[in-house]
């Protein structure tokens, strides 16, 4: 896609394959963590609350019965992954600066495969694989030192062995119901493009909506 060209000339119908494009414009421009989105979830009650997180995996063939999904790594004993076990649904952000462009995703939620896990596990570095076993996430935490502690321990525990995932450092993949695409326009007249996933059949339908 252009520079001038404007969200109501892409032909496309595929939301996935516009992800793609834009995505990939952002990792040869984003300079940092071009792969790094706002994960919105939520209590049955209502209270939203936001967090960054990488995205690991995405497409239109992931996810439950190939409707494509969007997968990032977590412990599911975090404050996000007590609201995931209690209410499945959540929203994703993407916002490149460098690009002036803004992906928002919406979707059910579901954990990947525990074989799917550990093979994302296993191929991050040793260190990391060991931080997430010292990592206690969003539990409160002394000090520092017992943090430390806690990962010196596991270091000493899976000597010259392979590290152990713990159950609870899991994936998550969000099976989009709509996607959103925003473009920055000049005199803030800005692009915007919707997407909802067909609820008669395969597909997507799409709409313009106003800045
Ligand atoms: C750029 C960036 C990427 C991050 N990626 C992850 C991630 O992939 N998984 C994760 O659990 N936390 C990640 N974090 C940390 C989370 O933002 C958050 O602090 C942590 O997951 C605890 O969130 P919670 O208490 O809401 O569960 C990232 C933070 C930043 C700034």
């Amino acid at each position: 896609m252009t520079d001038d060209q404007s969200l109501s000339q892409i032909p496309s119908a595929d939301p996935f394959a516009l992800f793609d494009e834009w995505y990939a414009e952002a990792r040869l421009r984003e300079p940092n963590d071009s792969n790094a989105m706002a994960l919105a979830t939520a209590t049955p009650g209502g209270a939203p609350s936001v967090r960054m997180v990488l995205l690991k995996g995405h497409g239109p063939d992931l996810g439950t019965g190939g409707g494509g999904g969007f997968t990032f790594y977590t412990n599911a004993h975090s404050r996000k992954g007590q609201e995931i076990r209690a209410n499945a649904e959540a929203a994703l952000l993407f916002h490149w600066k460098s690009l002036r462009r803004q992906i928002r995703i919406e979707g059910g939620l579901r954990e990947v495969a525990p074989e799917v896990a550990d093979a994302y596990f296993h191929s991050r570095s040793r260190d990391s694989q060991l931080g997430a076993v010292a990592s206690d996430q969003s539990r409160p935490l002394d000090s520092r030192t017992i943090f430390l502690e806690r990962y010196e321990a596991a270091r000493a525990r899976f000597a010259g062995g392979e590290v152990e995932r713990p159950a609870h450092w899991t994936g998550f993949t969000l099976c989009p119901r709509a996607f959103e695409f925003w473009l920055d326009r000049p005199n803030r007249l800005h692009d915007r493009r919707r997407f909802e996933r067909r609820t008669d059949g395969p597909g997507w339908t799409d709409m313009l909506l106003y800045p």
